[in-house]
């Protein structure tokens, strides 16, 4: 990087400061609940609403703004030598049911603040940047995570969607269609120019917290599996049934929700397993239950380890019901491998922390990011910013404007290296 540019990247972060932290209440404002939380549902009118105004900022920044057909919502900085290779930085605009203001948002107002600014400092880029607001990540209203970044790389398409309903039986597709996506009415959403890409998010643990660290490199994504396991027993009389005459689908799957945290204790970090979800039917005090359904959500570095898991509790689980004269049925709708961060990006990562002398540390994700989508067909790098207590996906969840505001600096000067400089 010539001597010039490097002065000019000597700005303090906290010229971010404010501009963040006004950003982040400005779209929490589209999906904030009563209890506190932002619940921000794909394409829900909360969600229509957030791209719609991340929109206009976009038009008002001037980007070049465009929706693709499943809803991620692009901001454009035109390349002047190299415009076909893309940079892109962004993250998701959905959340989970009464979440925090920053999942996501963040990485969306960040890339947003990033590009402002480094158009005002440096003028047209070499390299085109763009920021991305992908339209869901969560999993929290349909069965289907990563549907922005999927169909971004191709892995889902708004043209066949999986034929999915959410709690009210809304099927993703008529869902879609009701916000004006998927019926060709924008590009479509598959990309392949993206060169590079960069997620920033807040950690959702405490490591950084705990240990003092300002910005977190992200190595790798945990891989995840997701299942819905369909427990079938007999639904009868709670006062005249026996018993010895009892297929009781609750007792079941408690014994098998039992097995999961058994065989959980005996691996070792950073596997994780959690029971999230959990409906019974009829859900009466005095009938027996007859129909259990809970999700299974099971997280590991390894694939291997993910995969000898669920073998093991999916033999587990067909002798439990056998016994208890129950059907089960397992439903893996989710099933996303570990991936790498891509280490020269990584690289370039530590020396910017390094020249502005931030205290940083490489760590595994534990938490899935679209990164790990998009990470699977261009090189892709992830950081972190510590979050408070390591409290997410909750209305507590909160990040201290100081450190979003260094996380931005590093990702503009990131930004800045592969987008203007051809020193890569
Ligand atoms: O659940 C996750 O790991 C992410 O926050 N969607
Ligand atoms: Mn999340
Ligand atoms: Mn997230």
């Amino acid at each position: 990087m010539n001597k010039i540019c490097e002065t000019q990247l000597n700005f303090d972060s906290s010229c971010f400061r404010s501009d963040i932290e006004q950003a982040v209440d400005w779209l929490a404002r589209y999906g904030s609940d009563p209890a506190g939380g932002i619940t921000r549902l794909l394409y829900s009118s909360s969600w229509q609403e957030a791209q719609a105004v991340l929109a206009q900022r976009m038009m008002a920044s001037g980007l070049k703004t465009q929706f693709d057909d499943c809803g991620n919502l692009y901001g454009r900085l035109e390349g002047g030598g190299l415009a076909k290779e893309v940079i892109l930085t962004g993250s998701h605009v959905d959340t989970v049911q009464n979440g925090g203001k920053y999942d996501g948002a963040y990485g969306i107002l960040a890339g947003l603040i990033a590009l402002e600014f480094l158009y005002e400092h440096f003028g047209t880029p070499l390299r085109t940047l763009e920021v991305v607001s992908l339209c869901e990540e969560e999993g929290s209203r349909f069965p289907l995570t990563y549907w922005g970044s999927g169909n971004l790389t191709g892995r889902y398409s708004t043209v066949n969607p999986p034929d999915i309903k959410d709690e009210n039986g809304v099927t993703l597709q008529s869902a879609m269609h009701a916000a004006g996506f998927g019926l060709g009415a924008f590009p479509s959403p598959k990309r392949t120019d993206i060169t590079r890409f960069i997620e920033l998010h807040i950690e959702q643990g405490f490591v950084l917290e705990k240990e003092r660290i300002g910005i977190g490199i992200v190595n790798g994504i945990v891989g995840q599996r997701r299942y819905t396991v369909h427990v079938k027993g007999c639904a009868n009389h709670a006062g005249t049934t026996p018993m010895k005459y009892r297929s009781d689908a609750l007792l079941g799957a408690c014994e098998m929700i039992e097995c999961i945290e058994q065989m959980s204790s005996s691996r070792s970090d950073p596997f994780v397993s959690t029971v999230g979800q959990f409906h019974v039917k009829p859900n009466s005090s005095n009938v027996i239950p007859g129909e259990v359904a809970f999700t299974i959500d099971i997280r590991d570095a390894n694939a291997g380890t993910l995969q000898d898991f669920s073998a093991e509790f999916l033999d587990s689980f067909s002798r439990i019901a056998a016994r208890r004269g129950l059907t089960v049925d397992v439903d893996e709708w989710m099933n996303m491998p570990p991936v790498l961060m891509n280490e020269s990006m990584n690289q370039t990562l530590a020396s910017i922390c390094h020249r502005r002398n931030l205290s940083y540390r490489s760590m595994y994700s534990g938490a899935g990011h679209d990164a790990q989508v998009i990470g699977s067909v261009s090189p892709t790098t992830m950081l972190f910013v510590p979050s408070l207590g390591g409290v997410s996906h909750s209305p507590k969840e909160y990040s201290d404007a100081e450190d979003l505001a260094k996380g931005i600096a590093v990702l503009a000067e990131w930004l800045y290296i592969y987008g203007y400089t051809d020193s890569n």
